[in-house]
């Protein structure tokens, strides 16, 4: 490292400044102040130890060109503007961690629960995807209510011990599992035909198995893109399998699992089946499909005693997130576990549409924290649902002889 000295004198026209000196060698730069000469020997001294860095020259003319003003006036600045950002960075910091923490607040203040306490013993209860997350906690408060619940899920040995969990925690033995795969439209098929064999009263459906990708497109067996597949098109053909048995059950209720994050998207009816789009996107556009089917199927079903609802649970720590890739998993794990509600809140609201009296009769509408919600006006439009429920007929090859709604 070389040593500097320092020292005051005056030029040849008599003007005071600075020169400062390596040690035993020639005199390097002269400055007008103190403070600029002192700096100047700090960047010379980076110079003489890190080649890639620039001349402690041009770095001087640098700082006097940003701040227009002398070599001294212009480190006082770069000291006082290094001192301002740092303030700013804290200042951003505190700042977004007391918006963070209003936002958990007002998330907690607005948390709607479903007051309702209706009993549903003697009420037969369908719930896709009940293995974890939002439909393990609201299928086990139905087992809690009496009712014989159904859990229609692809992956049998998870369900089973839901199942074991769910009679072990309510004391209802009436829980069953049945093998559903909402991506498989021939695995839908038998799961309706094994209902429709076995059970002769059906309240409630509740359409809430769900899937979200972030990369990587896939197709199922059936030519169709998974996410819109599992989200939007298996539960379109399950409804219809099932009609009838829910028309016979009547008053009975279907409750869809859709999300506010339908606003992000829009559905384009000419490629409604986007196997190449983007996994991430096309979970917001099967949210869309989702609002849209619901408010469709409630005009199809208006005066048959079957009434449809379509909610958003609310941002819920599940396992919807599974397959957001590292890193991006990091931070968002963070946001998840620290803001996040639980499966529990977050099956309230399905819950509420699923039980309570408050909402007998009640079709066609959308609800979140157990609150009805207005609707963006796209989804709203009935020539949008009726093209959507055409173009899903085609695609799940709905047979002349099966139910048409
Ligand atoms: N979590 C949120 O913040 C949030 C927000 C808005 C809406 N939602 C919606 O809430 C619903 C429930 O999701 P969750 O948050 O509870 O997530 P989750 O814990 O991942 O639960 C999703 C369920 O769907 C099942 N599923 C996925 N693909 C299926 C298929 N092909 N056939 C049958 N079942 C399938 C899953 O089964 P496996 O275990 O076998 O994968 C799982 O049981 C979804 O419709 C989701 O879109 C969630």
């Amino acid at each position: 490292m070389p040593i500097f000295s320092i020292e005051k004198n005056l030029d040849r026209r008599g003007t005071s400044g600075y020169e400062y000196q390596r040690t035993g060698g020639r005199s390097m730069h002269r400055q007008r102040g103190m403070a600029a000469a002192v700096l100047m020997m700090m960047m010379s001294s980076n110079f003489l130890v890190c080649k890639h860095l620039p001349s402690s020259l041009s770095l001087s003319a640098g700082l006097v060109f940003v701040s227009g003003c002398t070599c001294e006036a212009a480190f006082i600045v770069s000291i006082k503007c290094g001192m301002c950002l740092l303030l700013i960075l804290f200042g951003a910091l505190i700042l977004g961690l007391i918006l963070l923490l209003g936002l958990k607040l007002f998330c907690q203040l607005t948390l709607g629960m479903c007051r309702s306490t209706t009993s549903m013993k003697g009420k037969t209860v369908i719930i896709s995807g009940a293995n974890s997350g939002i439909g393990k906690e609201t299928a086990r408060e139905l087992a809690k209510r009496g009712a014989k619940v159904i859990l229609a899920c692809r992956n049998i040995t998870e369900a089973d011990k839901v199942k074991n969990e769910i009679i072990e925690t309510t004391g209802n033995e009436d829980v069953l599992v049945k093998k559903l795969d909402l991506s498989s439209l021939k695995s839908i098929r038998e799961f309706a035909a094994d209902i429709n064999r076995t059970v002769t009263k059906l309240d409630v459906l509740i359409h809430n198995a769900g899937t979200a990708h972030m990369f990587g497109s896939k197709v199922t067996e059936d030519g169709l893109e998974l996410t819109m597949g599992t989200n939007h098109f298996g539960p379109f053909l399950l409804t219809h399998l099932l009609i009838d048995l829910l028309k016979r059950s009547a008053p009975s209720r279907i409750v869809i699992v859709g999300s506010e994050l339908y606003r992000l998207a829009s559905l384009n009816l000419n490629n409604i089946n986007p196997v190449n789009g983007f996994p991430a996107y096309l979970y917001y556009v099967s949210k869309y499909a989702n609002t849209v089917f619901s408010l469709e199927l409630a005009r199809k079903l208006e005066g048959s005693g079957v009434t449809v609802n379509c909610l958003h649970p609310g941002m819920i720590d599940s396992g919807i997130w599974r397959n957001v890739p590292f890193p991006l998993n990091l931070p968002l794990k963070l946001i998840v576990k620290g803001f996040f509600k639980t499966p529990v809140q977050g099956a309230q609201t399905t819950l509420y549409l699923a039980t309570s009296e408050e909402v007998e009769g009640v079709t066609g509408k959308y609800f979140l924290d157990c609150r009805e919600h207005g609707l963006s006006s796209g989804v709203q439009d009935p020539a949008l649902g009726k093209k959507l429920w055409e173009l899903s007929e085609k695609l799940v090859k709905l047979e002349p002889t099966d139910p048409h709604i």
